[in-house]
Formats: structure tokens, sequence, C-alpha cells
């Protein structure tokens, strides 16, 4: 019944007494489906004493269930009571029947993907690209590498859709390769929250010595625009006048 942990709606969650702060009795009503017309939804009731599951009503058993001595009688009373089989069979009805419109609420959410680069360990091949998509519901998912727009069948590995435990998922997505100039990988993401896939591609560090020098240059050479255009702003607001500098202007003394 794995199939039915998909999703799970909390009806109730109520009562809590304690005189001295002490004891706490709680009842869970859960409504649990993963279809989504509802014909596999479950209803259980469980209730807890002090955060210990003591017993449950699941609706595909039908009948209460106790796993402590504590609640041993009123499970036998619970099962003898046609009273709280009829109203039990109710509620498995509801939630069955209001399955499509939790589902319509429970609103696809976008993930969040993120590209990396590791060291390949124990591969032919020298490095890894690592796409992670977090945050997204519902589960379902696809993510896929291109290689210069191809689908990579080779060198993929994945991880399942792991639950964060708040509804939403992760997905992590591996690509071992060895790097080749000029070729253009991307990680594609298609889910149901996107009207179509999303590409995030790879951007090689530009680690060349060459780029670290034209980038230095260049960085130079904008500083030196700079401060002459600063000089010569400077010239021109105290002479006030522009300053174009001619023979006269530069060396006097050589004209003449
Ligand atoms: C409800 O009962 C079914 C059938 O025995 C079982 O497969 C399922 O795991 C139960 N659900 C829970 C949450 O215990
Ligand atoms: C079940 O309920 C009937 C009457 O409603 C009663 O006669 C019977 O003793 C009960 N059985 C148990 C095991 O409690």
């Amino acid at each position: 019944m794995a199939q039915a942990q998909g999703c799970s709606v909390f009806l109730v969650f109520f009562l809590a007494f304690s005189p001295g702060g002490a004891f706490y009795l709680t009842v869970l009503e859960r409504c649990q489906f993963s279809s989504t017309d509802g014909h596999d939804a479950v209803l259980l009731d469980q209730i807890y004493f002090n955060k210990i599951l003591e017993g449950q009503y699941n609706s595909t058993v039908g009948k209460a269930i106790g796993y402590t001595e504590k609640v041993e009688a009123l499970v036998i009373f619970l099962n003898n009571n046609t009273g709280f089989i009829t109203h039990e069979i109710w509620k498995t009805n509801l939630c069955k029947r209001n399955t499509p419109l939790a589902q319509k609420l429970l609103t696809p959410v976008e993930p969040y993907v993120q590209l990396r680069l590791e060291k390949a360990e124990y591969s032919q091949h020298q490095q890894m690209l690592i796409c992670s998509a977090y945050d997204f519901y519902p589960k379902q998912i696809r993510v896929t590498w291109l290689r210069d727009g191809k689908e990579a069948t080779s060198d993929v590995t994945s991880t399942d859709e792991l639950p964060n435990g708040n509804w939403l998922y992760q997905i992590h997505t591996y690509l071992e390769f060895t790097p080749k100039p000029g070729e253009k990988i991307t990680c594609m993401v298609e889910h149901a929250s996107l009207k179509k896939p999303n590409l995030y591609d790879w951007e090689p560090e530009p680690d060349s010595k060459w780029s670290k020098i034209v980038v230095g240059s260049a960085g130079l050479l904008l500083g030196l625009v700079f401060s002459i255009a600063g000089f010569i702003y400077y010239k021109t607001t105290s002479n006030g006048r522009v300053v174009v500098p001619t023979t006269e202007d530069v060396c006097p003394e050589e004209t003449l």
C-alpha cells in the first residue's frame, strides 16, 4: 500500500487534556490517497496517548486495531459497536468523495534547480555534473541530460524522488563525463508546475590563463581611460575652457 501514501489530508487534529500538563490524548484523522478520483483513498483514525500510537481504525482493514494493552478493551468495544463502524464507513466515503477537491487544492510547486560540478571518483571519466531539483510538488518529475541538444542515456544515474517530509520532494541526477571543448551540456527539468521544460546550461568556469590575462588587461585599460577622462574633466572645469592639446600647449619651447 505504498501507493496510498502519496497524499494525506488531515481532516481533524484535536483534543488535548492535561490536568497537570502530564497527559494528553490526540485523535488524528487522516485521509490518504494517490489517485485523482479517490478510488484508493484510505481513512485512518489514530489515537495517540502521550505521542505513542495506541490504536487505529484503518478503512482497508475495516476495523479498529490496538497496539497496546491500554486500548484493548476500547478496541473490542468499538469493533462490537455498529454505530462506530457505520460512522467510520460514512467518513471513509467522505474521504473518497473529497479526494478530487483536495487534489485541486494541492497545486504544483515549481522546483528550485542547482547545477554543480564534482570530480568523478571510481570512474573512467574525470568529472561529474550534479543537477539537483529541490522543493517540488507533486512527486512526478523528469530530469534528463542533454549533450549538444541530444538526450544522454549513458553515464547517467539518479536518486529517487526523496520526500522532504513537508509534502515537497527533491531529486539528484548525475552525469559522468570527460570535458570536450565546445560541448554544451544541459540539465532539462520537466514537471507539472512548468508549462514547458526548463533548461539549465552548464557554464564551465573560464579558468584558462589567457582569459584571466584578457580580463585583467581589459580592467587595466578601463582604469586608464577613466583616469584620462578624469584628468581632462579636471582641467576643463579648473580652466573654464576645453583643453585641446596643441603643439603650442604641449611643447612651446621646441616649436619656437
Ligand atoms: C491499512 O491497512 C492496509 C491493509 O492491511 C495496510 O496495507 C496499510 O499499510 C494500512 N495503513 C496504515 C497506515 O497502517
Ligand atoms: C457485543 O455487543 C453485544 C450487544 O450489542 C453484546 O451482547 C456482546 O456481549 C458484545 N460482545 C463483546 C465481545 O463485547
